[in-house]
């Protein structure tokens, strides 16, 4: 049983991420997924529009999914990797190289962003104001 484990926010879910989640799941026999708690976003200065229960939910129900959980901190990586006896961890190359350090534990795999599409930016475009303040 190989295991292949993910992180994110999955946020107002698009087609950039059924992507990352199909690919990732292909690498293995289950795809499990460290949803970042909302406590966490906030740490990290970032809000989503859906809470954890919400995001949870929604990423349950998609078929590449097996298994989520709460991502609450940056250190529990290396914790979770041996628990879940994961053996490749995977997230986009927006990441590349940032995760190297956990090539000790398991394989790391960096897969290429969908293009052109992102939470932040349908964020955006539901707000025009939003845009109108930046620019
Ligand atoms: N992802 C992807 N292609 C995209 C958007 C996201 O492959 N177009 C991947 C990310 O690289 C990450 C996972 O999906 O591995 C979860 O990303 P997340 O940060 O939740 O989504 P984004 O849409 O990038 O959100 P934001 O704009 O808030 O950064």
């Amino acid at each position: 049983m190989k295991t292949v484990i993910t992180y994110g926010t999955f946020d107002i879910l698009h087609r950039g991420h059924i992507n990352l989640l199909r690919r990732a799941r292909a690498l293995g026999d289950r795809l499990i997924v460290g949803l970042s708690s909302d406590e966490f976003n906030a740490g990290k200065h970032k809000s989503s529009l859906l809470n954890y229960e919400n995001r949870k939910v929604v990423l349950e129900s998609i078929r590449y999914v097996d298994y989520v959980f709460p991502e609450e901190n940056w250190e529990q990586k290396l914790t979770d990797i041996k628990d879940y006896e994961a053996s490749i961890f995977v997230m986009g190359d927006d990441w590349e190289g940032k995760f190297d350090f956990l090539k000790d534990l398991c394989e790391v795999v960096y897969l290429p962003r969908t293009a052109a599409i992102s939470t932040t930016e349908i964020k955006n475009s539901l707000n025009p104001e939003f845009d109108a303040i930046k620019n």
